[in-house]
């Protein structure tokens, strides 16, 4: 199995080019399932998450081309054509690999009134129950029985609109929903819906296709079920955690890079702790310039939430800068359980931080050094690649298969960025 050997101590300079978000794009992938035109996706991201969900599509009869962008920062094009579905069943071997599969439930059950997609099962990060995701289908007239691991649902006279009032945030049953809505007889109101970018950039590809939803980028869509969809054109949105994690790297490593492709407001959040840790970011014609020059970043404390909130999806990378920050941090994780996996690791290269429930104490030290680690997710991976970049030596990450699920390239993007990061072959 691949590792990522990185030996600390460069400052980046220069340019990283931000790919197309993977959570947006596996959804829009899924999207493809309402239609039986095709749907053409730009700006695609290379991630083995991508050709998993392809791979799961496939089996359904859908097919699914892709043209490989030439440079770095073009994205592939994908073209996904659901003309003929030719099966609704979502294997356990599929949908354990990716979680995000199992999204493609609401839109089979849609379009065909039936599907049977496996639970999603245990992940590292916490239980990831999926109960909000048929509590929504079945206010929509679903039938939904679970038999011997899988999700059995059964609408033969179609969906119909409901008023779906989620009791807590959650990015994929709002997804779900939305994506059953489109087709549904009748209007869909939900409320305290998700307001991650990824939604409204599912919902603009929707609108694109034909539907009708209000309240795009706000905690209550409204939508109104339409017979059918069309297929479009669409171009996946920036991926903001990508985005997220170059501008820690350009601030744990110290130095000046321009993240191409980076939208200010979707990393508002991350942008003032930055800041207040000492960092400067200015905007670009083509993106944002993240820069620390000299002095050791500042602690500052963090607590993730939903959207505009600081994201789950970041709190391992901010994490690992805060290890070598002057002073002491409290770091809050609220959204997933058994989320600070990365804490032994980045112990191992000499972190100091202890964990009491949800939050976890970290207490700056001057310098890390580098050590063979191991990769226990996906945003916990790229956390140690982070902290390799500031570390004394050589750091090995092994368990690289993480990193690729969500992570275009990026030792070719932190290599021309300055980075000594290159990818050992086994
Ligand atoms: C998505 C993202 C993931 C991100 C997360 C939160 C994708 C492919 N993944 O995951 O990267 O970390 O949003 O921003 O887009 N929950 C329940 N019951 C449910 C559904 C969720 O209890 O039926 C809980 C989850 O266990 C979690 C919380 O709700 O504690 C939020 O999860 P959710 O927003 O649904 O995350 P995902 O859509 O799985």
């Amino acid at each position: 199995m691949d590792r990522i050997r990185i030996r600390g101590g460069r400052r980046l300079s220069g340019q990283i080019p931000i790919s197309g978000a993977k959570n947006a794009a596996l959804k829009l992938m899924a999207a493809s399932l309402l239609t039986a035109d095709p749907l053409i996706l730009r700006n695609v991201p290379r991630l083995a998450d991508v050709r998993a969900m392809a791979e799961l599509l496939r089996s359904f009869g859908v097919g699914v081309t892709i043209s490989l962008g030439a440079t770095l920062g073009e994205g592939d094009e994908m073209k996904l054509d659901a003309g003929r579905l030719t099966s609704t069943f979502a294997s356990y071997d599929m949908v354990r690999k990716m979680r995000a599969s199992f999204q493609v439930l609401g839109p089979l059950l849609a379009r065909v009134g039936e599907a049977k997609v496996s639970l999603p099962g245990g992940c590292a990060i916490g239980a990831r129950p999926v109960e909000l995701h048929l509590d929504a289908l079945k206010a929509m007239g679903a039938d939904v029985w679970l038999e011997d691991g899988y999700v059995v649902t059964q609408a033969p006279g179609g969906l119909k609109g409901a008023h779906i009032t989620f009791p807590f945030v959650s990015v994929g049953a709002t997804e779900t929903a939305l994506l059953a809505a489109t087709l549904a007889r009748g209007v869909s109101r939900l409320t305290n819906a998700a307001r991650e970018p990824e939604v409204g950039d599912l919902c603009r590809c929707l609108v694109a296709m034909g539907a009708q939803i209000e309240g795009i980028g706000s905690g209550e869509l409204v939508v109104e079920g339409v017979r059918e969809l069309h297929g479009t054109v669409h171009r996946v949105m920036p991926d903001r955690i990508e985005a997220g994690t170059y501008a820690i790297a350009a601030v744990i490593a110290g130095g000046e890079v321009e993240l191409v492709g980076a939208v200010r407001e979707n990393i508002a959040a991350l942008i003032a702790l930055l800041e207040k840790s000492g960092a400067s970011i200015s905007d670009t014609p083509r993106g944002l310039k993240v820069s620390r020059n000299g002095a050791q970043p500042r602690a500052v404390d963090v607590t993730t939430a939903p959207y505009p909130g600081f994201p789950t999806d970041l709190q391992a990378q901010i994490m690992a800068l805060m290890t070598v920050a002057e002073g002491s941090s409290v770091v809050r994780e609220k959204i997933f359980e058994n989320r600070f996996m990365h804490v032994p690791e980045l112990a191992r290269m000499g972190a100091k931080v202890r964990i009491e429930g949800d939050t976890a104490f970290v207490k700056g030290v001057t310098s890390l050094k580098g050590a063979p680690v191991m990769a226990t997710d996906l945003r916990a991976s790229v956390s140690l690649v982070l902290a390799g970049l500031a570390a004394e030596g050589e750091t090995m990450v092994g368990r690289v298969y993480h990193l690729d699920r969500g992570f275009d390239r990026l030792e070719e993007k932190l290599s021309a960025a300055g980075a000594d990061i290159a990818r050992i072959a086994e």
